[in-house]
């Protein structure tokens, strides 16, 4: 059998559910209960599919993972993370996570599928978004991150690749991948883990913040950080820190070098200031400063029918 560096039995990978109270455990599904078309999305360890359930005929995102390039690369633990995560989700603004299934040679995980894509492509077609629309997608993407939180979850990863759009253009945030579970019942939580992965970086560069760079702890705050630059970039089309490397990004990031566009109303200049705020403890939305709730509070989002939004037309994009 084979061994991890560390000396234990490398994990199984296994996506088993023998418990009756957790909630894949019913309506177990297999392989063949899906008919597989076009590929939404692929990433390094996995494809993105639309799966049509034979049954009901619903359309669901199956991403399939290939077991053996997981487990070569080391990521089980990770895959493992991502669905513990999904598991824990329940909200309009997260991607949901149906069932789980395996067959010889690879895993799969039933997602809603949401059918417009990524904000990403959006906003490069259309940015800059007016003032309504991007306080409109702010509010959701915010919802959903509160969410995450109160389910114990860092999400990491919160860019405009991973902010999926439904049918009806509300958003559903996507890829746990990389995601961080923080309270009392995660028995792999460890801050030399989170210092070899930041030492470890790689994807996006742009949307990393200052603290992730120091190998400091991550925190939710961590989240905050992104939430602001994906703000800027709705409002500019573009994000603050790019530059043609991720060195460079790197640089900018750590002395805080962006500009701020003349043409930004006020209240969204004074957000976008205090979430991309180096110091997590000083930043908007940071536990010392009143969380989510202090984010909803500021002038940005006044008017905002937060209790509605999921049910709301979302304004046109054009
Ligand atoms: N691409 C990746 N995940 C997706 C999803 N859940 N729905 C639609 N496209 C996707």
């Amino acid at each position: 059998s084979t061994h991890s560096a560390h000396g234990g039995p490398e994990p199984t990978l296994s996506t088993e559910v023998d418990d009756p109270s957790h909630p894949l455990y019913h309506h177990r599904r297999i392989v063949t209960d899906f008919d597989y078309g076009d590929i939404l999305g692929e990433g390094s360890y996995s494809t993105v599919l639309i799966g049509r359930d034979k049954r009901s005929g619903k359309q669901y995102a199956i991403k399939r993972l290939d077991k053996a390039h997981i487990v070569k690369n080391n990521k089980v633990k990770y895959v493992m993370i991502e669905r513990d995560a999904l598991s824990r989700m329940n909200h309009p603004g997260i991607v949901k996570l149906y069932w789980t299934y395996k067959d010889n040679r690879s895993l799969y995980f039933v997602l809603d599928m949401a059918r417009n894509g990524e904000l990403y492509t959006y906003i490069r077609r259309l940015a800059p978004f007016d003032f309504e629309t991007t306080r409109f997608y702010a509010a959701e993407i915010l919802l959903a991150i509160e969410h995450i939180h109160e389910r114990g979850v860092i999400h990491r990863d919160i860019k405009p690749e991973n902010i999926l759009l439904d049918d009806a253009m509300h958003i559903k945030i996507t890829d746990f991948g990389s995601a961080k579970i923080i309270d009392e019942t995660d028995a792999d939580d460890s801050s030399a883990d989170d210092a070899a992965a930041a030492r470890s970086f790689v994807g996006t560069a742009e949307y990393v913040s200052p603290e992730l760079l120091k190998s400091d702890p991550v925190s939710k705050e961590a989240d905050m950080w992104a939430f602001g630059c994906v703000i800027y970039q709705m409002l500019s089309g573009k994000s603050p820190f790019k530059a043609p490397t991720d060195y460079l990004i790197f640089q900018k990031i750590k002395n805080l070098e962006y500009t701020m566009p003349d043409d930004f109303p006020q209240t969204a200049k004074d957000i976008i200031q205090r979430l991309l705020t180096a110091d997590p403890q000083q930043r908007l939305g940071s536990q010392a400063l009143g969380g989510i709730q202090a984010i909803k509070d500021h002038p940005f989002f006044d008017g905002v029918d937060w209790e509605n939004i999921f049910t709301s037309t979302a304004p046109p994009l054009k």
